[in-house]
């Protein structure tokens, strides 16, 4: 029987101790290390990359052609930087029940109807499970392999007997390597089996999805390894008691990972959503003090999100609170700041939340002055001037500076029918009044450089 031992390993590094730490001695992490019953020496993983170990002139090395595996689903396809490349492993991770088998399957049977050939490994539900699913997808099963197994050996074998453009493992929790000692979902299987199916990938030029169950902190399970170990990260995330859901590249070796994907579910699974603008501003309560709406770009695309703020009265002697849901903490504690030292507004004692309605995460600067004018708005309870839209990036002194790609921003503004907006001034020069001088019919467009001008105007009297 082979010889068992117990290692302690870092969740975030990988690093091994033949003890428990609290401190990682090598990524300094805190609280990071989990048992292991290992029954093996010292892991191996070897490098199988084609050609690995020689050296090779740049010049000499016959480039791949540039062809993707587009799943036809536009959003997902548009998150991968144009469909998944070959030989790649794409990591996809969410909370339970978020929609994750669903997405795959979806691909997956689009895929195979267009004549790649497609195999989809199920290690959590049963082959009827997926059948089931597939039959409420409504879409062609014809030619989609579905393999119900949780072995790695089994699992390798049958790949490379069937020799498949892509295959879907759901998921990396349940895979385990039976020369290994753990048990399936431990930090040293989930390591093991990814790095034998990243060699099988690029040696085989097979693309891998990979599902990964996320832990309660939001991070994929396992080691944090795994993300630096794959191509491409990519989140499913949506708020848990609405229907939409947002896939979010966090890394793509293959493309930007500025990219979202908006879906909503159905019935029928993910639908792709056309007007992502639209949906976001739903259900926004008309003219309401602290709301305010923006026009974020979302990597190539701007999406109007709505920002709402509240101040409150903090209890008496406690410490104000300062809550903030989609949007950079810091920036948000820098804009209160400017808001007191600028404009003088006495928010040190008042609980401040705000939130960027419909769970995206708006991270850009672009929106500072929305958010200013927010809690503004909320403190001094005036609503701010409907039907308005408000982009600029706000500097310590309480200047309004200029923000990219305002043309854009400023279409999506007028497809939706906002008929204001309130720009940086320095966005405002000649050659850009010309290029929107077709929006100035339907838009009208105003310049400030100071965050107390634009309170001035959006916040009147
Ligand atoms: N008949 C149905 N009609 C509408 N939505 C459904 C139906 N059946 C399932 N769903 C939705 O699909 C979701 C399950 O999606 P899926 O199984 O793809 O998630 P997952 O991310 O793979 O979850 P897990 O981590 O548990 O594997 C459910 O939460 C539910 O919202
Ligand atoms: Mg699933
Ligand atoms: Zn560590």
């Amino acid at each position: 029987m082979a010889r068992e031992k117990i290692l302690f390993i870092c969740r975030e590094c990988g690093y091994e101790a033949y003890k428990w730490m609290g401190h990682c001695p090598s990524c300094h992490g805190w609280q990071t290390f989990q048992e292991e019953r290992v029954s093996k020496g010292p892991l191996k993983t070897g490098s199988a990359l084609q050609g690995g170990g020689e050296m090779q002139l740049l010049n000499d090395i016959a480039p791949l052609k540039e062809e993707r595996y587009l799943t036809g689903i536009g959003e997902f396809d548009r998150v991968l930087g144009g469909g998944a490349v070959p030989g790649s492993t794409i990591l996809i991770g969410g909370d339970p029940g978020i929609g994750k088998s669903t997405l795959l399957l979806q691909a997956a049977l689009q895929l195979s109807s267009r004549n790649y050939k497609v195999i989809y490994v199920t290690g959590e539900e049963s082959l009827q499970q997926v059948k089931m699913r597939a039959a409420r997808l409504n879409l062609n099963g014809d030619s989609l392999l579905v393999l119900a197994e949780t072995e790695y050996e089994t699992i390798e074998r049958q790949l490379l007997q069937s020799a498949p453009h892509l295959v879907i493992l759901d998921s990396i929790q349940t895979m385990f390597k039976s020369e290994i000692g753990t048990v399936p979902g431990s930090i040293v299987q989930v390591r093991e089996v990814t790095a034998s199916l990243i060699q099988l990938a690029k040696s085989r030029q097979f693309t891998f999805f990979i599902v990964g169950h996320v832990t309660k902190e939001g991070t994929i399970a396992g080691p944090r390894l795994l993300e630096h170990m794959v191509d491409c990260v990519l989140y499913l995330e949506g708020e848990r008691y609405q229907n939409f859901r947002i896939l979010r590249g966090v890394k793509n070796r293959f493309g930007s990972t500025n990219e979202i994907g908006i879906f909503t579910m159905e019935s029928r699974g993910l639908v792709e959503v056309d007007n992502p603008s639209a949906l976001f501003l739903e259900q926004r309560p008309v003219d309401a003090p602290g709301s305010v709406v923006v026009p974020s770009m979302e990597g190539t695309r701007p999406l109007l999100v709505e920002i709402q703020a509240l101040v409150t009265p903090s209890c008496f002697g406690a410490n104000p609170r300062r809550v903030s849901t989609g949007l950079d903490y810091n920036r948000v504690a820098l804009i209160i700041a400017v808001l007191e030292k600028r404009l003088g507004l006495q928010l040190y004692n008042g609980d401040i939340f705000v939130n960027a309605v419909g769970g995206v995460k708006v991270m850009e600067p672009a929106v500072d002055l929305g958010v200013s004018l927010s809690i503004s708005s909320s403190f001094l309870d005036k609503r701010v001037l409907p039907n308005t839209l408000v982009v600029g990036e706000i500097g310590l002194t309480g200047e309004v500076r200029p923000v990219n790609r305002l043309e854009e921003r400023l279409r999506e503004g007028v497809k939706m029918g906002f008929q204001r907006c309130i720009v940086p001034s320095g966005n405002l020069n000649k050659t850009f009044k010309e290029n929107i001088s077709d929006l100035s019919p339907k838009l009208d467009i105003t310049g400030v450089s100071t965050l107390a001008e634009a309170l001035d105007f959006v916040l009147p009297g």
